[in-house]
């Protein structure tokens, strides 16, 4: 069973039952967070990039739970600390104890020099689930879903920042998804969205509102 742990914006947790996957978890001045930065657990931290409401509470965590931390190398500056990291870049993929994870393109800034933003379509549980981190659509999303048959889609549609939610509805199409989780909305006034207006456009894809603090299962 796979569940999927949602802490508000685009921080949430994949949980097998052994092993917990946590992205992107900004939870310090994220005003939808609804876990403690303390109470998060985590074997593996995946950044897209390191905008602070990406990497976040990253360290902290990072510190209590002695996870690794997956990402482009560039957006991983922990400098000086025993933090334990797997830089990687795009179109690699890393074998992991609960499947892999592979690295694949996203067009957005990276909030550092030299750094690059990228999302990921992480296996786990025999499922294909893709984390677009924050980008804008693109028509390449269509090889993401030719190279992994994705299950489950999961999306910014705040737009301002990222995609909206009719360009994420395209991309649910690109992908060939079976399955949609709309984030990275509502956190603040410019990125609010009705989540039922993307769903409503979705029609090739079942799209699952979680809301933060809420937990379903991918199946
Ligand atoms: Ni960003
Ligand atoms: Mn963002």
């Amino acid at each position: 069973m796979l569940k999927f742990n949602y802490y508000g914006h685009a921080c949430f947790q994949l949980d097998d039952g052994k092993y917990k996957i946590l992205f992107d978890p900004f939870l310090t001045g994220n005003p939808q967070a609804t876990i403690n930065p303390d109470d998060v657990q985590a074997d593996y931290i995946f950044l897209t990039h390191a905008h602070s409401d990406h990497v976040g509470d990253a360290y902290d965590i990072l510190e209590h739970t002695g996870a690794t931390v997956i990402g482009i190398p560039e957006i991983m500056d922990f400098g000086g600390s025993n933090v334990k990291t797997i830089g990687m870049n795009l179109g690699g993929t890393l074998k992991l104890p609960f499947g892999y994870a592979r690295m694949v393109p996203a067009f957005h800034s990276s909030g550092v020099g030299g750094g690059i933003a990228c999302g990921y379509v992480v296996n786990i549980d025999s499922k294909n689930i893709y984390f677009a981190g924050d980008t804008c659509l693109f028509s390449d999303m269509k090889l993401i879903g030719e190279r992994d048959a994705i299950d489950y889609a999961i999306l910014p549609i705040g737009g301002h920042f990222t995609m909206d939610a009719v360009d994420a509805a395209k991309a649910v199409e690109f992908l060939g998804a079976k399955n949609a989780i709309p984030v990275h909305y509502d956190t603040w006034q410019p990125i609010e969205q009705n989540p039922e207006d993307f769903k409503k456009l979705v029609k090739t894809a079942q799209v699952h509102i979680v809301k933060p603090g809420e937990s379903i299962e991918l199946k």
